[in-house]
C-alpha cells in the first residue's frame, strides 16, 4: 500500500504536462498557469487510494484522477470569481491575473477537457464513472449556489450549512474514492462505505477550511485570511457565533454583518474568540472524522490496506493549508 506522498508523485508524472492546445495562448495560458501553481492533489490521490484499497492500481485510475483534478481546478477558478478572492496557493487568482472573462473560459474549457479524459477509460466503465462524475458536478453547482444564497441571509441553520458543504465540497471527495473503488473491482457494499467515509471526511475537511479562513497563518494558508468574514459567508464559525451569542454580542455581530467597517474582520474574530467558536469547530470536525472512520472500519478488506486512507484523513482535518 502506497503512502500519500508516493501516490501524489506518481500522479504528478501523469498530470504535470500540458492538457491544452497552444492557441489561443490568451485562453490556455490561464489554465496552464493555474495548474502550474500546484495544489495538494488530494482528490486524485483519493481516487488512486480507492482503487488500491481493493486491487493493484489500473491505468484507467490515472485518467479518472486527471479528470477529477481538472474538474476540481475548474471549480476553484470559478469559485474565486464568485468569492472575489485575490489569492490562492500563495499566487494571484486567475481572474486577478487574466480578467474574469478569461477566467470563466479557462474554467469552462478545463471542465470539457476533464470529460475527454473520462472518454479514454475502458468502455465497460465509462457509463458508471461518467454518471457519478456528472451527478457530482451537478451537486457541486447546487452547493456553490446555496453558499452564495446564504451570504445574503441573516439566519442559516446548522443543518442547512452541513447540507451546503456536503454538496459543494464533500460529494467530490466521496466520489473520487468511489470511482477508484469501482475501478478496483469493489462490490456495492464496500463502495457504499467508501463513499460514506469520503462524505463524512469531506464535511470535516470543509470545517477545517472554514477554520483556516479565520485562524490560518497567511504564509502557510495561501489564501486571503478573513475572506469568508468579509463576504458574510455562513460558515460553521459564524452560524455557531450567531447561535450562542448573548444579546449584546449578537447585536454587534449583526451590525458588523450589515455594515462595511474597516476593522470588520478583527471585530468579528474578537467575538468568535469570546464565544470560543474555534473549540466548537474542533469538536464538529472530530465528530465527522469519527463518523468517517466508522465507515472505513466497515469496509471488508484487511486493516493494513486502510492505513494510507486513515493517515490521509488525519492530515486533512489538521492541515494548515
Ligand atoms: C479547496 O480545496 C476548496 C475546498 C473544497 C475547501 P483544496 O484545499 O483541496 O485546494 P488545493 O487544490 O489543494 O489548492
Ligand atoms: C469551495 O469552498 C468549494 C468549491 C470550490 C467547490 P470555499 O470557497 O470555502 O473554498 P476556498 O476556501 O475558496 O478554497
Ligand atoms: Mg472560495
Ligand atoms: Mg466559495
Ligand atoms: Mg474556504
Amino acid at each position: 500500500m502506497q503512502r500519500f506522498e508516493d501516490l501524489a508523485q506518481q500522479f504528478a508524472t501523469h498530470f504535470n504536462n500540458r492538457h491544452f492546445p497552444e492557441q489561443p495562448a490568451t485562453l490556455y495560458d490561464a489554465g496552464e498557469y493555474f495548474l502550474g501553481i500546484g495544489g495538494k492533489r488530494i482528490r486524485p490521490v483519493l481516487c488512486l487510494m480507492g482503487n488500491e484499497l481493493f486491487a493493484e492500481i489500473v491505468p484507467d485510475a490515472f485518467q479518472v484522477a486527471t479528470a477529477i483534478e481538472l474538474f476540481h481546478n475548474f471549480t476553484l477558478i470559478h469559485d474565486d470569481i464568485m468569492d472575489n478572492a485575490p489569492l490562492r496557493r500563495n499566487q494571484p487568482t486567475v481572474h486577478e491575473k487574466y480578467g474574469s472573462s478569461t477566467a470563466l473560459l479557462a474554467g469552462d474549457v478545463m471542465l470539457v477537457v476533464a470529460y475527454d479524459y473520462l472518454l479514454k477509460i475502458k468502455p465497460e466503465y465509462i457509463r458508471k464513472i461518467t454518471n457519478l462524475f456528472s451527478r457530482t458536478a451537478r451537486e457541486v453547482c447546487e452547493g456553490q449556489q446555496l453558499d452564495m444564497d446564504f451570504e445574503k441571509r441573516e439566519q442559516v441553520g446548522m443543518d442547512e450549512y452541513i447540507h451546503m458543504i456536503e454538496l459543494k465540497t464533500s460529494v467530490l471527495v466521496a466520489a473520487s474514492l468511489r470511482m477508484g473503488g469501482l475501478l478496483g473491482g469493489a462490490g456495492e457494499r464496500n463502495l457504499h462505505h467508501l463513499y460514506e467515509f469520503g462524505r463524512n471526511l469531506g464535511i470535516a475537511f470543509q470545517v477545517q477550511d472554514d477554520y483556516l479562513d479565520c485562524y490560518g497563518d497567511p504564509a502557510k494558508f495561501g489564501k486571503q485570511v478573513g475572506g469568508d468574514i468579509v463576504a458574510n459567508k455562513k460558515t460553521f464559525l459564524l452560524i455557531k457565533a450567531l447561535e450562542s451569542a448573548d444579546k449584546e454580542r449578537l447585536a454587534s455581530l449583526k451590525a458588523l454583518l450589515a455594515g462595511n467597517a474597516a476593522d470588520k474582520v478583527q471585530q468579528v474574530l474578537g467575538i468568535f474568540h469570546d464565544l470560543k467558536v474555534d473549540q466548537w469547530a474542533f469538536n464538529l470536525k472530530e465528530h465527522y472524522l469519527n463518523e468517517a472512520y466508522r465507515h472505513l472500519d466497515e469496509i471488508a478488506v484487511v486493516a493494513v490496506r486502510k492505513e494510507p486512507l486513515q493517515k490521509l484523513a488525519q492530515f486533512l482535518v489538521q492541515r494548515e493549508y
